[in-house]
């Protein structure tokens, strides 16, 4: 093994000359003019020619079965799947749909998505799990079809957050039912709402007037982690929760927010009138935050942390500056939606985590802005602050708080003149701690609707295949208001398209297609890891992509090679890494098929763990 150092400064070397050449590669596209960008036939030659230093493992092609596949030399067993017991009182989970709330609250709950690991010991962790939405033809035996009270109360339980220990038993990890930080979180879980948007009017309900206390998370996507230790899961599509079947008048921030006075399809609505926007028009303002949790201690409270933004929430990537101050980016899923970065206005405190605990509480949010370069896939960027009284986000224009800034974060980047992504999902910071990565998983309203012309980081009309930009801050200072940017890959499909930025970037090629870029990660080896979520037809535009998979990716050369197929119907979602990188824990969210057991069986949400069968760090 080469001196970690050294490597580490070959690496930002190597990858600082990959940025340049790929902006060479790529500067000769035509931008701007239109969907049909030409690529430079030279970036094909070099494409082929690539040989990635930290992958070893031969790709695997692309799948249309009904099963998890991994390249040769590696191994995927399944480590929990939804309706799990997680303590030793729970029931073990039966098929038949007809398990009571109170089994789903004790058993790992639905659609698994961001997770992490907080290691205790070289043979216990604890992992922290997202548990997106819940699927009603799956959760009852009706299948939603004659939902009561009870069944509200038990999708209720079934999303949210499952925390386990996990301990490793003969080499392999396993979930430990007795666990002392085993919990639920659920929809119904008690919170505090923290930062500059707590107490305020439009956080305060009927059963809260102190705008404060809030009852449980939903529609969890994905996570960050903190380097205090805590989790944050991050609120997305909360909107989907919350109806009516009254004619209520919202505003068009609600619209902007996709709240809709319509029967919502979980029909929470109908049974508990929290979600009932006739009788509680403020709740979905109490939703839509990243939420910080203590792991280690089931008692706490989890904190709703505002000064984070109000939007449909991804991820939350942290990073240490250089200076102390921690930067979290943060994407917001929705077409024409934005991407943002928040500084902390206190600083770091190496081992003094009683002064780290609340960080996230006081700073700046920001939005980019991304400068868009005539026939140029590169560029700089500038974030913008989102601070009440600066930059038009004044009582003319009608914020009168930073609460309120805060709460319509959405229409406060709109003020400040922010640049509409193709659907910023996650974002991931190289281990270098200098380049940012974030997928834009696609978005078929480019080019089509006002405000989100083809450009910059969002070169094609109708994207349906998505791409993954990366940005490096001026001066490797985070804190720093600019950026430049470039295109790490752009997914396509070469086996369709010829000639034009839909065949993909020069990385992309026959055998390692794949479309909508979603979960990212690195490993401590800087590889990253892409997971996604999109088109399984394998028809048409997407002919020869097969089962959503993840694939890794060498930020160095530029090279991606297919790692993972999925089964029937998933999303590939959520990844974190045992602390010796050994066994890497990959989530397979919604199968539609029979996995993970075959037969007959109904299909279960997974968490699969993936280890290398000579024993060697996942991926090398
Ligand atoms: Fe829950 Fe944007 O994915
Ligand atoms: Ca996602
Ligand atoms: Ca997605």
């Amino acid at each position: 093994m080469t001196n970690s150092i050294e490597k580490e400064t070959d690496f930002n070397k190597m990858i600082d000359a990959r940025l340049s050449r790929r902006n060479f590669l790529l500067g000769s596209a035509a931008v701007g003019a239109g969907a049909f960008l030409a690529l430079n036939p030279l970036a094909k030659a070099v494409a082929g020619s690539m040989n990635s230093a930290v992958m070893s493992f031969t790709a695997i092609p692309t799948s249309t079965s009904d099963a998890i596949i991994v390249p040769k030399g590696y191994s995927a067993n399944t480590l929990m799947s939804w309706g799990d017991p997680i303590f030793p009182n729970a029931p073990v989970f039966n098929a038949d749909g007809k398990q009571d709330a109170a089994a789903q609250a004790l058993q790992f709950g639905d659609n698994t998505d961001g997770m992490s690991i907080f290691p205790i010991a070289n043979d216990r962790a604890i992992l922290a799990v997202n548990n997106e939405y819940t699927n009603y033809e799956y959760l009852f035996a009706h299948e939603g079809k004659k939902m009561t009270a009870d069944d509200v109360k038990k999708a209720q339980a079934a999303v949210g957050i499952t925390i386990v220990e996990i301990v490793k038993k003969e080499g392999q990890w396993v979930t430990d039912q007795n666990g002392k930080a085993n919990r639920r979180i659920t929809a119904n879980t008690e919170m505090l709402v923290t930062g500059p948007a707590a107490g305020h009017d439009l956080l305060k309900t009927k059963a809260d007037p102190t705008g404060t206390k809030v009852l449980g998370t939903f529609n969890n996507c994905a996570n960050g982690e903190t380097p205090w230790g805590t989790y944050l899961t991050c609120e997305e599509n909360f909107n989907t929760f919350f109806g009516s079947e009254e004619n209520v008048e919202l505003t068009a921030d609600d619209a902007r927010y996709g709240i809709k006075a319509k029967p919502s399809k979980y029909q929470w609505n109908n049974f508990d009138e929290r979600f009932d926007l006739a009788k509680n028009p403020t709740e979905p303002n109490r939703h839509g935050w990243v939420v910080e949790i203590d792991p280690n201690d089931p008692t706490s409270t989890p904190l709703k942390r505002t000064a984070l933004g109000r939007f449909k929430h991804e991820n939350a990537a942290l990073v240490i500056n250089d200076d102390g101050h921690i930067v979290v980016y943060l994407g917001d899923d929705e077409r024409g939606e934005h991407l943002y970065k928040f500084v902390t206005k206190g600083k770091y405190q190496e081992g003094n985590n009683a002064a780290n605990r609340n960080l996230l509480d006081e700073g700046t949010l920001y939005v980019a802005k991304f400068a868009m370069k005539a026939d140029k896939l590169e560029g700089d960027g500038q974030w913008l602050e989102l601070t009440y009284g600066k930059n038009g986000l004044t009582k003319e224009n009608g914020f009168n708080s930073q609460a309120e800034v805060m709460i319509f974060a959405r229409r406060a980047a709109t003020q400040v003149g922010a640049t509409t992504m193709d659907r910023p999902e996650w974002v991931a910071i190289h281990p270098d701690k200098k380049h940012v990565f974030c997928t834009l998983t696609n978005n078929k309203n480019r080019g089509v609707i006002e405000g989100q012309n083809v450009g910059g980081p969002n070169p094609r009309a109708k994207n349906h295949y998505g791409q993954i930009v990366r940005w490096t801050p001026t001066n490797q200072d985070h804190t720093s208001d600019a950026f430049q940017w470039d295109l790490y890959l752009i997914a396509g499909n070469p086996a369709v398209h010829e000639g034009d930025l839909y065949a993909g970037s020069a990385n992309i090629n026959k055998d390692n297609m794949f479309n909508s870029p979603d979960g990212i990660g690195f490993d401590k080896a800087g590889r990253l890891w892409i997971q996604t979520d999109g088109n399984f037809s394998n028809q048409g535009d997407f002919a020869g992509q097969g089962n959503n998979q993840m694939l890794c990716g060498d930020p160095t050369t530029g090279e991606v090679r297919r790692f993972l197929t999925g089964p029937i119907g998933c999303e590939i979602t959520g990844l974190t890494f045992s602390e010796d990188q050994k066994t890497m824990f990959v989530g397979v969210q919604h199968p539609t098929g029979n996995y993970p057991q075959g037969g007959n069986n109904k299909p279960r949400s997974t968490i699969v763990m993936i280890t290398k069968d000579d024993g060697g760090a996942i991926g090398s």
